[in-house]
């Protein structure tokens, strides 16, 4: 039976959030310079998003750049800008295809100039696609999120637009940049690395987690499908025991 066959369709996570890492690793296998894994990155960007579309998940989050990032050697860091803005500009016709609306989440105000331009114009150009929703988490923590959604909430609190007693989880969750998504139910980290770095430590409270050594220029639709076979033998409990479970 083929990897797809074995996907029941009915129950996909709805959103697949990806770390994807191992770039520098990948090129340094092949004693090339590191932005050289970077740009081998995008070819596994463009078949994840294809698989990602193909099986019929609505929401993909990609992490692309984290604000702890800026600290690596100046040179990748503007590499790595280039990059992304020569890619939107480039896969902006695939995402048009696939039927791909583009979003964002992050300090965005943080990126260059020409990076948050281009970044603006593909996300206008594929805003009417309805296929899914591919979000790029750019210059981004979760703590910086988190941080902003709190401050949001105090500043309403100060000016009688909320009052405290109205703080629930829900209205935090709708604070941060993810606000109008669902949770991501699975999350993919590529290289072989067991940790999150910063990466939605709210949203994922109840994910299933899934680790694989590929590094990230290696990784392919396969690769997502076999993830999300993993993701379907699992039991979610959320706290209950098996019996309750229907
Ligand atoms: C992931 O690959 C891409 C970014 C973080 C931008 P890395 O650049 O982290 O590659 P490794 O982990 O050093 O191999
Ligand atoms: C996480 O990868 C960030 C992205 C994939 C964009 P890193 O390579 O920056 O994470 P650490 O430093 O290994 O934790
Ligand atoms: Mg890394």
């Amino acid at each position: 039976m083929s990897l797809l066959d074995q996907i029941d369709k009915n129950r996909l996570p709805k959103h697949l959030a990806v770390i994807m890492d191992g770039n520098g690793r990948w090129a340094k296998e092949k004693g090339k310079l590191r932005v050289f894994g970077h740009q081998n990155g995008v070819l596994a960007v463009r078949d994840t998003v294809e698989g990602a579309v193909q099986l019929g998940i609505k929401y993909l989050t990609l992490y692309a750049f984290s604000t702890e990032n800026w600290n690596r050697p100046k040179l990748e860091v503007m590499a790595l800008m280039e990059l992304l803005v020569s890619t939107i500009s480039k896969e902006t016709k695939t995402l048009m295809e696939n039927g791909v609306r583009l979003n964002a989440i992050g300090n965005l105000s943080s990126l260059p100039e020409r990076c948050f331009r281009q970044l603006q114009e593909a996300i206008e150009k594929t805003s009417g696609n309805t296929n899914c929703t591919l979000t790029l988490a750019l210059s981004y923590s979760s703590r910086w999120e988190i941080t902003e959604a709190a401050k949001t909430i105090a500043i309403k609190v100060r000016d009688g637009e909320l009052n405290a007693d109205d703080i629930t989880e829900e209205l935090f969750s709708t604070h941060l940049n993810t606000g109008d998504m669902p949770d991501p139910e699975l999350m993919i980290r590529t290289s072989g690395e067991h940790r999150i770095s910063n990466y939605m430590l709210w949203q994922i409270a109840y994910s299933e987690l899934y680790f694989t050594s590929k590094l990230w220029p290696d990784f392919r639709r396969e690769d997502l499908f076999e993830a999300v076979i993993d993701f379907q033998k699992r039991e979610r409990r959320f706290g209950m025991i098996s019996e309750q479970l229907n």
